[in-house]
């Protein structure tokens, strides 16, 4: 069914534009504030509708011609049809909507990708029955790519050579996925088997080169090939193993924890949600005492190895779910940082925040919409200021920073 003449007057959370059809919010992706269409309805409940543009009646002055051919298609990127500092200003709108529910107002500072595209070290492509991409917003459908302008050009490269490997062999029905990642000129190819299979990478290897390193996984296991990836990050030696949790951006990353360390108060920190412990690292080089908790098993070994490739002695690791952890480190917190991820934290962490005594909180969170519910939760803390680092550039998705005291 075709909705005529939607005019769009605000964005929703992914940076759709809303607008009005039949008395019933309508989000519709790729159309900017200003803008008429008419849009054909591709999903409708009782409170909202979802559609997508058959036709531009009235264009807005910001809009741009996407570069990448997949734009609109590819559910990846969400901004690519208007300019970058057009983008940013969406992103700033959209946060600050969120954060006056939890009573700021305030300036929000906003820090841009260095890169526009070219800078994501990390995708994962998608492997259906005779494609080899990204998925459609929205639904499972897997769109075939030859090229990613988001990923970073050594990944990119490696897109045609995967896919033209995966047809040639028809290995449609053996591999769930595949995960590219780069760090420092060397690139991990990480191929997910649906099930356990023997796969000749032989021709693959040779195309490649001995830039681009294989590995096969099966479920939580690594079967096959490397184990481990040597690099240097932020001035620090790391062993990761090439499955751990990485930021995608490292251009934002470095922005991200310059100003993290920045906004630490007194000597103590607990690092909560710490990943592969590359931010504890950089604290503890700054002279100071952390402690960091992280849930997966790899990434706390990579954080225990960091530690001790760079010496880093007042840096403790706990491996454990937060929820138990940090009650049991909450005696002498100065500052406390969380990170957690897109789902935000559990009940029960917030009840425990909500009781500890510290000088500052720096909520790291790549999804507003939890990060409010958070501090909601928790009750008894307030935004100070909020930073909004663009990590994810050209699509839906930004990082926010923001202090807060009790
Ligand atoms: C967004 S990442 C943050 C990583 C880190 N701060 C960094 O910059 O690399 C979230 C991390 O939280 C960990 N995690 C998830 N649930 C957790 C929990 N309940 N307790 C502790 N860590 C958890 C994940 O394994 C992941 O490494």
């Amino acid at each position: 069914m075709i909705e005529r003449e939607i005019e769009f007057y605000d964005y929703g959370y992914d940076g759709e534009g809303v607008g009005k059809a039949g008395g019933k919010i309508i989000f519709v992706p790729c159309t900017l504030r200003g803008e008429i269409a008419d849009v054909e309805l591709t999903k409708k409940t009782s409170s909202f509708c979802k559609g997508r543009v058959v036709r531009l009646l009235r264009e807005s002055p910001e809009r741009q011609i996407p570069p990448c051919p997949y734009f609109g298609i590819c559910g990846g990127c969400a901004f690519q049809h208007t300019s970058y500092s057009n983008e940013l200003e969406i992103k700033k709108q959209l946060l600050s909507k969120q954060l006056a529910k939890v009573g700021y107002n305030s300036e929000i500072t906003v820090v841009q990708s260095p890169l526009e595209y070219g800078y994501r070290n990390k995708i994962k492509l998608f492997v259906g029955y005779g494609a080899v991409g990204l998925k459609e917003k929205s639904s499972d459908r897997v769109v075939d790519i030859d090229n990613c302008k988001i990923a970073s050009p050594m990944i990119d490269y490696a897109i045609k050579y995967i896919k033209n490997f995966i047809r040639g062999n028809n290995l449609y029905s053996k591999l769930s996925n595949v995960v590219l990642r780069e760090e420092n000129d060397f690139c991990t190819i990480e191929f997910v088997q649906r099930k356990k299979c023997e796969i000749d990478y032989q021709g693959l290897r040779l195309v490649l080169g001995e830039k681009y390193g294989i590995f096969e996984s099966f479920g939580n296991e690594i079967i096959r090939g490397m184990r481990t990836l040597c690099t240097e990050e932020m001035g620090l030696q790391c062993e990761f193993s090439p499955r751990s949790f990485r930021q995608v951006n490292s251009g934002v990353c470095k922005l991200l924890y310059d100003k993290t360390v920045k906004s630490v108060v007194g000597k103590n920190v607990v690092n909560c949600y710490s990943g592969a412990g590359v931010l504890s690292g950089v604290l503890e080089k700054a002279g100071f005492n952390v402690t960091g908790i992280e849930l997966g098993q790899t990434e706390h070994n990579d954080a225990q190895r960091l530690k001790e490739l760079n010496g880093l002695n007042r840096l403790h690791n706990i491996c454990g779910d937060a929820a138990e952890m940090l009650p049991k480190v909450g005696e002498k917190i100065d500052t406390l940082i969380v990170d957690p991820p897109r789902r935000g934290m559990s009940k029960d962490v917030c009840a425990t925040i909500a009781k500890l005594n510290f000088k500052r909180m720096i909520y790291i969170s790549c999804n507003s919409s939890t990060l409010v519910r958070d501090i909601q939760r928790i009750g008894n803390v307030k935004v100070e200021s909020a930073t909004l680092f663009d990590m994810f550039a050209r699509t839906g998705e930004y990082e926010t920073l923001v202090t807060l005291k009790k």
